[in-house]
């Protein structure tokens, strides 16, 4: 898969062994060994093999397929518009062979600097990488300091180190405060959003952001555990409420369940940050900021994703704007679907500028 797995970020210190129950450690922060790769490569490497995610690192999904694409050369000018644990941004640098320049932006002030000092360590400095905190969607404040781009990734959605982390609050699995913001230091989280909403208003949410099919039942059961002047502060909490509520229907199926606390989660993320009005933005602004030729490749994961870029790519090749797209999104192997779950849903679609 062409991810370095042995990035970290800082000389590991020495340290007390962490004591959890039982033989393996449950919780994030019991998981010494997975959040210190440089000092036990071996037991990460078990755990990739197995098929899993090490904590605090995420498995790159599509390099192959996406450098393939790209065909980046030495001297040329990139943009990897989410930078996350730096996978694909280290594949690219080791393409420009110390030639040329890589943009790279993030919204999230917590992985950034863990990314920049990892990469920093692996001799990727300011001399050749840039990396930038701020949203893609600004990408045209970027375009006069660098020019425009030979080549441009976008990897959407979040990190694995973003989901498994319990107090960033994306994940119903485990237990944290109710936040899911990319940028926890702007903007509301979700357990502030979901005390300003109107059951409409959730339902959308549920409906156009997720495909969620008991949005109305699970947009009721929160509106109305607010309205008796409960919180809903914590995952657990909100994942309770729709196990709970989806429970009393007949023949339904914990998998199910599982799938609407899922997409509930996703439904709410979309919102929180803003995530399809910013790649719109993205989309837009992205003919503006290729050089002739210019190579852009665009990871999604769901069909919202997906269907945006689909007609953003289309609409600019019948206006003669990329003068090739991606006829079908690419998938990932079933190699690669089989070592990292996490690409199951990866739809690769790409654009070439006229
Ligand atoms: C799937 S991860 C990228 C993983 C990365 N390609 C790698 O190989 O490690 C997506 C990243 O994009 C960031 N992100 C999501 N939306 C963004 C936006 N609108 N602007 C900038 N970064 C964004 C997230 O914070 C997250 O770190």
């Amino acid at each position: 898969m062409g991810l370095d797995h042995t990035l970290d970020e800082t000389a590991p210190k020495h340290q007390r062994r962490i004591r959890y129950k039982g033989t393996h450690p449950k919780n994030f922060k019991e998981k010494y060994k997975e959040l210190q790769p440089d000092q036990y490569a071996d037991d990460v490497a078990k755990i990739i093999q197995k098929g899993n995610t090490p904590a605090g690192m995420h498995i790159s999904i599509c390099v192959n397929e996406i450098l393939e694409f790209l065909q980046i050369t030495p001297g040329q000018i990139g943009l990897d518009a989410t930078l996350g644990y730096g996978g694909h941004t280290l594949e690219m640098l080791k393409c420009l062979n110390s030639k040329g320049r890589l943009y790279a932006t993030d919204v999230d002030p917590i992985e950034l600097p863990r990314t920049r000092t990892r990469l920093e360590r692996l001799g990727y400095g300011s001399e050749i990488l840039e990396i930038k905190h701020m949203n893609f969607s600004k990408i045209d404040q970027i375009v006069p300091e660098s020019g425009p781009f030979n080549f441009v990734l976008a990897d959407l959605g979040v990190s694995s180190m973003q989901i498994d982390n319990p107090e960033r609050g994306f994940s119903f699995k485990t237990e944290g405060a109710l936040d899911l913001r990319l940028n926890p230091k702007t903007g509301d989280s979700a357990a502030s959003l979901l005390k300003q909403l109107t059951l409409d208003e959730l339902e959308t949410i549920l409906i156009e952001n997720a495909d969620e099919p008991h949005a109305r039942a699970i947009a009721r059961a929160i509106i109305s555990t607010i309205k008796k002047g409960f919180d809903i502060s914590t995952t657990t909490e909100l994942r309770n409420i729709i196990k709970d509520t989806l429970k009393s229907i007949p023949k339904i199926s914990e998998d199910e369940i599982k799938k609407s606390c899922q997409r509930s989660f996703q439904a709410l993320r979309i919102d929180i940050n803003n995530e399809f009005e910013v790649l719109d933005e993205f989309l837009e602004k992205l003919p503006d900021a290729l050089a002739p030729g210019g190579r852009v490749a665009i990871l999604s994961f769901h069909s919202g994703e997906d269907r945006r870029v689909k007609k953003s790519f289309k609409h600019f090749f019948r206006e003669g704007v990329y003068r090739e797209i991606a006829p079908d999104p690419i998938r990932a192997s079933s190699e690669e679907c089989h070592v990292n779950s996490r690409a199951r849903s990866a739809k690769l679609r790409w654009a070439i500028k006229a």
